[in-house]
């Protein structure tokens, strides 16, 4: 992105607040494969959509479970990347500041953003699938699913799946978020899933300046003031550099 667009920077200076979206994209530079992209090695057989179901987990709970394992052990060995890290300092420089994110691998956090909207949960969350509680497993077990200590039951990852409601909380926070922003930033996501994908449009209606940072143009491109094509990290990089 060689220059800011001037209706951008004169939004940005004079907000009082911003908010975020992000999605699968800005993890994509921290070699985090985003939702859409096709699945690799042993997964590539199966999409997304018949692994993140409940009914997927009822009819195969180890499948399921090794292939949540296999995503843990991948964000892992990841590292937040540069639109992580801007994200965290811009957090620090903006007084009001909300993050939202679709992605469930916890890199914004361990960027130093603090306590964004997990709008999917998080990957390294478990429940049990019975009481729906968060459960602490004492260590790495074989067993796949493990046993609720509690109850018995199969433990589930604490990630939203296919046709499960949203954690009303998180929600609410980015609903609120989306009202008052006088900038919002959608970032790295295709915007196909909902109800995250109405956030953006949300701020628009009450108000906001809605930027757009994606290389591709998505469903969210006709409803946003700016759509700056690129990768997160650049772009996100040169923002914090050129934005007081
Ligand atoms: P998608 O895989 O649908 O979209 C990823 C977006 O990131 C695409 O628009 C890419 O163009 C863009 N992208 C790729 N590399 C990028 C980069 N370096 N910088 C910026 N953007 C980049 O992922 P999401 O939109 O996050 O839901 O998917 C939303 C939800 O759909 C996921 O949270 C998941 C899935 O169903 C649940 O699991 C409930």
């Amino acid at each position: 992105m060689d220059r800011i667009p001037e209706e951008f920077r004169s939004r940005w200076v004079s907000a009082g607040s911003v908010a975020v979206l992000t999605g699968a994209g800005i993890s994509a530079e921290s070699g985090v494969p985003t939702f859409r992209d096709a699945q690799t090695g042993l997964w590539a057989r199966w999409r997304p959509e018949d692994l993140a179901t409940p009914q997927a987990f009822q009819r195969n709970p180890r499948l399921v479970w090794d292939w949540y394992r296999w995503r843990r052990e991948l964000v892992r060995d990841a590292e937040p990347g540069a639109g992580h890290l801007a994200l965290a300092q811009l957090e620090r420089r903006i007084p009001r500041f909300h993050l939202a994110t679709q992605n469930v691998d916890g890199l914004h956090q361990r960027a130093g953003s603090k306590e964004p909207a997990e709008l999917h949960g998080n990957l390294f969350r478990d429940l049990c699938a019975y009481e729906g509680t968060e459960v602490e497993l004492p260590e790495e077990t074989d067993e796949a699913p493990p046993r609720c200590p509690r109850c018995g039951g199969p433990v589930r990852p604490g990630v939203v799946w296919f046709g499960e409601p949203l954690p009303r909380r998180a929600m609410q926070e980015a609903e609120s978020a989306a009202a008052v922003s006088d900038v919002y930033l959608v970032i790295g996501t295709s915007g196909m899933v909902h109800p995250a994908g109405d956030l953006p449009v949300a701020a628009r209606r009450a108000g906001a300046f809605v930027v757009e940072i994606n290389p591709e143009p998505t469903p969210i491109t006709d409803f946003v003031h700016l759509s700056l094509r690129g990768r997160a990290g650049n772009i996100l990089a040169t923002l914090l550099e050129a934005l007081p």
